[in-house]
């Protein structure tokens, strides 16, 4: 793992500078506002055949639908490979803009707006099937941290559908015939949906912002190679060479007491500025964080306790942040019910994102306000040759 923090944040001044953002590889802009071009955006696609599944590497989309299933007590191989034949032929479909094969509202279907379909195996799948020799090693329940108050509701599942777009329209339409597929295989567990900033709202090259205001996305695999180096699977098992693995993390937010913080006490939590995302010893969002300064005081300008400093030196690797921000309006209380749908996807958990998690969990500033309520783990195979389907590696 040779890709360094340095090295990420150099990759993210090239998208700044809008030199590769939006190149067509589909990599280059991930977790940055893509170019909206004068006119309707509906017709625009991303593949669905490839060496890796769209919606990782893809730049960020403004909406998402996160749904996790639960295989029916009878699933065996057989089974989910059908399943996973029906559910690729139909991605495939609707990512291109056309209808599903039993579509009964096909005019859904005629503006995909950069739908991307993912897929991804939870750890129990591999018992189902009869494979557990073929699970990726990080492809297990996430330690227990004591930050987290995790709920049933937010957690677990057997099979992911993971579902982005820039239209929220045909987001909700690819979910429901995605679904209607899996009807008599799986019941869904959970639902998580989440958005960004619409398309077009932001100059490209943009990072987004989360519900706490903050500029978050900034230090990410950009390039080909950093995907390769920190995203992409080399094995083994040998079914998942170019697969990654996924952690979902559910975090509220405590927006209201979030609201009773200064400026300033905003920004000693994660060690940036709130305007344009610079570390506090920097000019400019990508300008590398300077751990060693210190104030005229002689205290450290980016706090021990800082987000960025903990999450830098927590021992862990690099891995892809590509999450999204979910609002549910105020609860049966009245206290605000909005977080982060937190999103690490990493070629092995156990060393790369683990590390990090645990060093968070033990001191950061940011937990102040925030609290892990769901936690699941997943493995996203390859993506599939044209004609194939996700998961025949492992099912076929
Ligand atoms: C709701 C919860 C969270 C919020 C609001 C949040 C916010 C942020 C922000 C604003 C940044 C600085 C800009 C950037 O590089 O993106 C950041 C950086 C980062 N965060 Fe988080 N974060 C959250 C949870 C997590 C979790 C759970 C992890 C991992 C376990 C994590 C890992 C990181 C890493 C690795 C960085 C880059 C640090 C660096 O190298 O400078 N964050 N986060």
């Amino acid at each position: 793992m040779g890709i360094t923090r340095r090295q990420l944040l150099g990759g993210a001044a090239l998208g700044a500078g809008g030199a590769i953002v939006g190149a067509g590889a589909g990599v280059a802009g991930v977790n940055a506002a893509t170019p909206a071009p004068p006119g309707p955006t509906g017709g625009d696609t991303e593949p669905f055949y490839g060496t890796h599944q769209s919606g990782i590497a893809t730049p960020v989309q403004a909406h998402a639908a996160f749904t996790a299933f639960d295989l029916d007590a009878d699933a065996d191989r057989a089974s989910v490979a059908r399943l996973m034949r029906l559910l690729s032929d139909d991605a495939a479909r609707l990512m291109r803009g056309e209808p599903a094969l039993a579509d009964l509202d096909e005019e859904l279907a005629h503006a995909p707006s950069r739908l991307t379909i993912t897929f991804g195996f939870g750890p129990r799948l591999f018992d189902v099937i009869g494979r557990a020799d073929k699970r990726p090693s990080s492809c297990a329940p996430l330690p227990d941290f004591s930050i987290d108050a995790l709920q049933e509701r937010w957690s677990g599942g057997d099979l992911l559908i993971q579902i982005c777009g820039d239209d929220r329209v045909s987001v909700a339409h690819a979910r429901r015939m995605l679904w209607k597929d899996t009807e008599s295989f799986a019941t869904q567990r959970w639902l998580q949906q989440g958005f960004l900033d619409a398309r077009g709202t932001h100059e490209p090259g943009t990072t987004p912002r989360n519900l706490m205001g903050q500029v978050d996305g900034t230090v990410n695999p950009r390039t080909p190679e950093e995907f390769d180096e920190v995203v992409w699977s080399g094995g083994p098992p040998d079914w998942f060479v170019g697969g990654t693995m996924l952690a979902i993390r559910r975090i509220a937010m405590d927006l209201d007491t979030w609201d009773a913080v200064s400026r300033a006490d905003r920004e000693n939590t994660i060690g940036r500025r709130l305007t344009d995302g610079a570390p506090l010893t920097g000019d400019a969002e990508f300008d590398a964080p300077d751990l060693a300064a210190e104030g005229p005081d002689g205290a450290p300008v980016i706090s021990d306790f800082a987000h960025i400093r903990r999450a830098a030196t927590g021992g862990g690797a690099p891995f892809l942040r590509r999450g999204y921000n979910y609002d549910l309006g105020q609860d049966a209380s009245g206290r605000t019910d909005a977080g982060h749908i937190f999103t690490a996807y990493a070629a092995d958990l156990d060393t790369q994102f683990v590390p990090v998690q645990q060093t968070l969990a033990d001191l950061d500033l940011l937990n102040l306000w925030t609290t892990p309520i769901g936690s699941s783990v997943f493995a996203l195979p390859p993506g599939a040759p044209e004609g194939g389907w996700v998961g025949e590696g492992l099912l076929g």
